[in-house]
């Protein structure tokens, strides 16, 4: 029986006259690393945008299946309702409020995905408070997860590239999610760096059994990481398959692998 995590079924989505995904097919199974590789405006931001609520595909099918629940449909949902079904995701650009601490950012996290509000904390009814310190725990463990605990009351603006994007999945973390999209988690860094991100997202799913799916221009980086990979060239899937049969994909070499500006690890 196959259990998949996200099912995608010939999806369009045009702005205009601009096909961003055209008739894009692909499935992910519970528990897997996949990565979407592809040169820059092939689709690939509109993809997650597309699995997380934010576009609207004109056609197709998007279904979300978490553990223990019934299949979501995808498209036409608001995205905190996609979030609250255990769909997690960083950005490409960081967007995380760069004044306050790491704790801080993770707590909110946490907080926000479990509708703790404004009014609730001024509140702070018995529950409120049981809530707090369960986030603060839930934070703390986070913290120490991503290898950031040294680094709780650091404000975030001052981190490394290395360690705003170790921020960034705890952040995601902290939603609890069944999946996490990763836009580019390495965009910035350095190679040790990479090496370490790398280590760190397969933790996530090897010991908290979130599956992860990863865009990522590093080819080196996703191909360690990454079990099986689909390719989108113009809004298209062009190839699908192990990093092996990736690598030796004429249609894949021509598109994307034989372009220098991959290779110099251009990441716009
Ligand atoms: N909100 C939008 N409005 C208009 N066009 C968009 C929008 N989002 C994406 N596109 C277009 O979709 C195509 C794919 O972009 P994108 O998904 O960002 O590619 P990638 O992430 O692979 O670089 C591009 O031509 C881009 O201009
Ligand atoms: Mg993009």
């Amino acid at each position: 029986m196959s259990d998949l995590i996200f099912n995608v079924d010939h999806i369009t989505l045009r702005f205009g006259g601009v096909v961003s995904l055209n008739d894009v097919t692909l499935h992910q199974n519970r528990g897997e690393i996949l990565a979407v590789i592809g040169p820059n405006g092939a689709g690939k931001t509109s993809l997650f945008n597309s699995l997380t609520g934010v576009y609207q595909p004109q056609e197709g099918s998007i279904t979300f299946t978490g553990k223990d629940a019934k299949p979501l449909s995808v498209i036409g949902k608001k995205p905190h309702r996609v979030s609250n079904a255990g769909v997690a995701r960083t950005f490409q650009a960081s967007r995380m409020f760069s004044a306050l601490t790491t704790f801080e950012n993770i707590k909110i996290g946490a907080e926000s995905h479990r509708g703790i509000g404004v009014v609730g904390a001024m509140l702070r009814s018995p529950a409120t408070r049981r809530d707090e310190r369960d986030s603060d725990e839930r934070t703390k463990a986070l913290l120490d997860f991503v290898g950031l605990r040294a680094k709780a009351n650091v404000i975030s603006s001052s981190l490394s590239y290395g360690d705003r994007r170790r921020l960034e999945i705890a952040r995601g973390l902290a939603t609890g999610p069944q999946v996490l999209l990763l836009d580019e988690p390495a965009a910035g860094t350095n190679p040790s760096e990479k090496l370490e991100l790398t280590t760190l997202i397969r933790k996530v799913r090897d010991e908290m059994g979130v599956s992860i799916l990863l865009i990522e221009h590093d080819m080196k980086l996703v191909m360690s990481l990454a079990e099986r990979l689909y390719v989108l060239n113009f809004g298209s899937v062009i190839a699908q398959g192990t990093p092996e049969e990736i690598r030796a994909n004429d249609k894949v070499i021509e598109a994307y692998l034989g372009s220098t500006a991959t290779e110099t690890g251009d990441r716009s």
